[in-house]
């Protein structure tokens, strides 16, 4: 009788540990549809797409310079190659972003993911390489010594509550207020912020978007 009971018992805690341990960022959200017709590149306006952007075997490379011109002739801000996620703008809900994401060394000074939008600011989330670390704008540290690794990157903003949170490869690291409301999308790829490398690269794969 007591042999069953542990018996019982331990069957027991052992699912609520495999549970645990196989819980996922995306748990409870619905993934949503999503194709090439969904990724606008955005890339210096004097180049064409194919010096600053390739897709191959599932894996996007963007790359830009930090004296490159910025996307379009009419804009200010600084270089970039970024895929802007269309078809999924929101200012209302939970929307989460999932990618595989490989940072070279060497690249520092460039934002590499961002939730765009904000009232108090541009942007609602931004995923920054500083060398040798990611960062979340310039603090804290989400992946110390990010370089030349893949790390599947999910990131959650729920728009209503005004929260955001960072997973790596599945585990929590960081959460914080966003920036007010706005229309919001994702974008990821390489934009150039402060201290640039000369050369900036971020390679994205397995992208994925979810809402609840
Ligand atoms: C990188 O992260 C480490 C560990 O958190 C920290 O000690 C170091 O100061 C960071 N480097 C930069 C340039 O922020």
């Amino acid at each position: 009788m007591k042999t069953s009971i542990f018996f019982i018992v331990t069957i027991f805690l052992l699912g609520v540990i495999l549970k645990a341990a196989m819980a996922d960022p995306t748990d409870g959200f619905t993934q949503v549809p999503i194709s090439q017709s969904n990724f606008q590149v955005q890339y210096p306006y004097d180049v064409s797409q194919s010096d600053r952007y390739s897709f191959v075997n599932g894996v996007h490379k963007f790359w830009v310079y930090s004296t490159d011109k910025p996307f379009s002739p009419s804009s200010t801000t600084k270089p970039r190659t970024e895929i802007r996620i269309t078809g999924y703008d929101y200012s209302s809900g939970t929307w989460q972003f999932e990618g595989n994401m490989y940072i070279p060394s060497g690249t520092s000074g460039v934002s590499v993911m961002q939730v765009f939008g904000g009232s108090s600011a541009a942007t609602t989330a931004m995923l920054r390489v500083y060398n040798p670390n990611l960062t979340y704008y310039r603090s804290p540290v989400i992946i110390s010594n990010v370089y030349g690794t893949w790390y599947r990157v999910n990131v959650i903003h729920n728009a209503d509550a005004g929260r955001v949170q960072v997973y790596i490869n599945g585990v929590f690291k960081y959460e914080t207020g966003d920036n007010g409301d706005a229309n919001h999308y994702f974008k990821f790829g390489v934009y150039t912020q402060d201290s640039p490398s000369n050369y900036m690269e971020s390679r994205w794969s397995g992208i994925k978007v979810f809402r609840k």
